[in-house]
């Protein structure tokens, strides 16, 4: 797969990433077991093989085996450590912690990004990750206490890069105006179910600001495969009737699957979208790393573009 740089940072990936969040199969952590462990770490090692580097992860995937299979995993294949780009979110707080009455809530304060990315190494084994990012936007977030988090989780040798997922631009920008260390990545939910962020100022701020953005559900979690998948992100409001006649005639034109076009669509934005792909299924792993050969020209992707709104542009 070719390789491209991720924002500012220097560090080289593969142009599509590998997420972590379906490997447990469930949401529910006693519902894992050691065959879907297995599992799990293969599909791991798969997409290695196909040239993903960069795995994302968090903290709150499957309570945390997410990352503990994503540990395994490295272990069982030493020299694939140094080879990858390890990601992995904080900052979201599950209802019931730390008390009973705790509601669900987002938490962006130092001490608890400095706690959160410590559990995080700990399933992971690991001293470092490469990459830390805040799941979601804390309203209560506060950029200076922000900065300093990402400070001291440098300075401390924990993470060497940070990102930011699910924020708004407006506070972005605040963030950036104190932030000592760069914000590498933005990751946000981007396919041509969920266009939003090409109008609401999201990739023109990676452009602006050199962040990767790294798209979650880049297939709408499964629907422009073969189905709905059993953990859906929020339904989307989208022309799948208009969209996937083009998407098919594109892809047999190709001589590839819809789901290449699909993920290409969004690799040929200028900002550099890094979709993250969730399928856990070996042949789909190798068949979706294709995206990365595939170069769509103006008009196959504003084809697709206006498939997608269902309506014609301005
Ligand atoms: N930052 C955030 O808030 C956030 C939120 C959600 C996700 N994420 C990240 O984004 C990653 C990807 O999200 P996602 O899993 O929703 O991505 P996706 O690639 O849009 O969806 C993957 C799902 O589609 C199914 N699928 C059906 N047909 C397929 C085909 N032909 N090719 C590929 N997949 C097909 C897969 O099932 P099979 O496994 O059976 O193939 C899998 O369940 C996650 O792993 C996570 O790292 C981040």
């Amino acid at each position: 797969m070719r390789t491209v740089e991720l924002g500012a940072s220097g560090l080289k990936c593969g142009a599509l990433a590998y997420g972590c969040w379906r490997i447990a199969r469930t949401w529910n952590p006693t519902e894992v077991t050691a065959d879907i462990e297995a599992a799990g770490r293969r599909a791991i090692h798969t997409a290695y093989d196909a040239g993903y580097t960069l795995f994302d992860n968090a903290d709150i995937y499957t309570g945390g085996v997410c990352e503990r299979i994503l540990g395994q995993a490295l272990r069982e294949l030493p020299a694939m450590r140094e080879r990858v780009v390890i990601a992995t979110k904080g900052g979201i707080r599950r209802p019931g912690e730390p008390n009973p009455g705790s509601p669900h809530r987002y938490d962006s304060s130092a001490e608890y990004l400095m706690a959160a990315c410590e559990a995080s190494l700990q399933r992971l084994q690991l001293d470092c990750v490469d990459l830390y990012m805040i799941h979601r936007e804390d309203f209560l977030g506060d950029p200076e206490e922000i900065a300093s988090a990402f400070d001291r989780l440098h300075e401390s040798g924990k993470a060497r890069f940070f990102g930011l997922s699910n924020f708004r631009p407006g506070f972005i920008a605040a963030l950036l105006k104190v932030c000592r260390q760069p914000i590498v990545t933005h990751q946000l939910e981007i396919s041509l179910a969920r266009l939003a962020p090409f109008t609401d100022g999201s990739l023109d701020q990676c452009m602006a600001e050199r962040m990767t953005p790294l798209a979650w559900s880049p297939l709408a979690g499964g629907l422009m495969g073969d189905g709905a998948a059993k953990l859906l992100p929020a339904q989307r409001a989208y022309k799948l009737e208009t969209l996937l006649p083009v998407l098919d005639e594109i892809a047999s034109a190709r001589g590839v699957s819809r789901t290449v076009i699909a993920l290409a669509w969004l690799m040929r934005h200028p900002s550099g979208i890094m979709p993250i792909i969730g399928t856990a299924n070996p042949d789909r792993i190798r068949e979706t790393a294709k995206a990365a050969d595939i170069q769509l020209d103006r008009e196959e992707w504003y084809r697709l573009f206006v498939a997608a709104r269902g309506e014609p542009l301005p």
